[in-house]
């Protein structure tokens, strides 16, 4: 049927209409919110290049998680500023570590939020690279142990997922076994399984305070150019024990998410990054674009290209207005 006989713009014609046809929509309680959790008491500190976003001392985690409970919110993925960093990134694993304390805080004080951690050293080092430095690289073989270890730490202090955001190879079967051995069966893996070397993690970086001092990560972060690797880092991952697959970042790679979601079966989740974020802040702050709306369509992208949870800064103002 053509037109005159065909007319796409009858269904187009009420909000009711539109409403009913529509193919992708947004909810609360399928985004993951990430906290940057700092040492201290009543700290609430604003990051100038991620508006709205704020890292927080651990007494503060219960008043957010309330409050993101009550837009309907279920998830948070935490992030750490811990007291020291050291070559060997061991505050990642202290059992009073930043993480861990702020695990355990919102265990007590807020069970009805489910906590994912960032499985990672960057935040933890010195060097600011995501692993163990050998002569002058970050040893792969080395590092997973340690990834394994901090793992197991943070199901301990009662994390109900954890995320390995730092590439190293072999990483996700060697947490499921470190986690399985420890009792810790239950908890699953969402696997950063293609994360890229990207220029939109900058703002992420002066929030929590992980720049590598000397080089880059793109010896162990995928190249941007890449979309066939996308497909072999996910099949790692997955025959390795990945429960969720994650796509970092998402606006600039959505024919990544949609690949992964054709090619798997396993929930896709997709990290709307700081500098994506950013990016929609500083034009709606100038008055170049609605920044509501930007943001709604842009998730909204995110969620057609095919991710069933979304990790985003922008969780909290979404939720208000869905
Ligand atoms: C590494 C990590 C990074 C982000 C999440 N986990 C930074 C990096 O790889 O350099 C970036 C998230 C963002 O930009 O919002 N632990």
């Amino acid at each position: 049927m053509v037109f005159p006989d065909y007319r796409p713009r009858r269904l187009r014609r009420t909000p009711q209409l539109r409403s009913l046809i529509r193919e992708n929509r947004l909810s609360p309680d399928q985004f993951i919110y990430p906290l940057f959790v700092m040492p201290g008491k009543g700290v609430r500190e604003a990051i100038p290049s991620m508006p709205g976003v704020f890292r927080i001392s651990v007494d503060q985690l219960a008043g957010e998680a309330k409050e993101l409970i009550s837009l309907g919110i279920n998830h948070v993925i935490l992030f750490g500023l811990p007291e020291k960093k050291d070559p060997m990134g061991s505050g990642a694993h202290a059992k009073d570590g930043i993480i861990q304390r702020a695990i355990k805080e919102l265990k007590n004080k807020a069970p009805g939020i489910m906590v994912t951690t960032d499985v990672c050293m960057c935040e933890y080092t010195s060097h600011g690279h995501c692993g163990i430095i050998l002569s002058g690289e970050v040893d792969n073989d080395t590092t997973i142990e340690v990834l394994g270890k901090i793992a197991i730490s943070h199901a301990k202090a009662g994390a109900d997922i954890v995320a390995p955001s730092d590439m190293m190879d072999g990483r996700v079967a060697e947490i499921r076994g470190a986690l399985d051995e420890n009792g810790h069966d239950k908890v699953p893996i969402m696997s950063y399984a293609v994360k890229y070397a990207s220029g939109f993690y900058g703002p992420f970086r002066d929030a929590a305070d992980c720049a590598p001092q000397e080089g880059d990560r793109q010896g162990y972060q995928m190249d941007p150019a890449n979309s066939r690797e996308a497909l072999r880092e996910a099949t790692l991952d997955v025959d390795e024990g990945a429960d969720i697959l994650m796509v970092k970042p998402a606006v600039a790679y959505l024919d990544i998410i949609k690949s992964l979601r054709e090619e798997f079966d396993l929930p896709i989740a997709a990290y709307h990054v700081s500098g994506e974020y950013a990016m929609i802040k500083a034009a709606a702050e100038r008055g170049w674009i609605d920044g509501e709306r930007v943001m709604h369509e842009t998730l909204l992208s995110i969620a057609r290209a095919g991710a069933d949870i979304i990790i985003t800064y922008g969780a909290k103002e979404m939720a208000k207005i869905l």
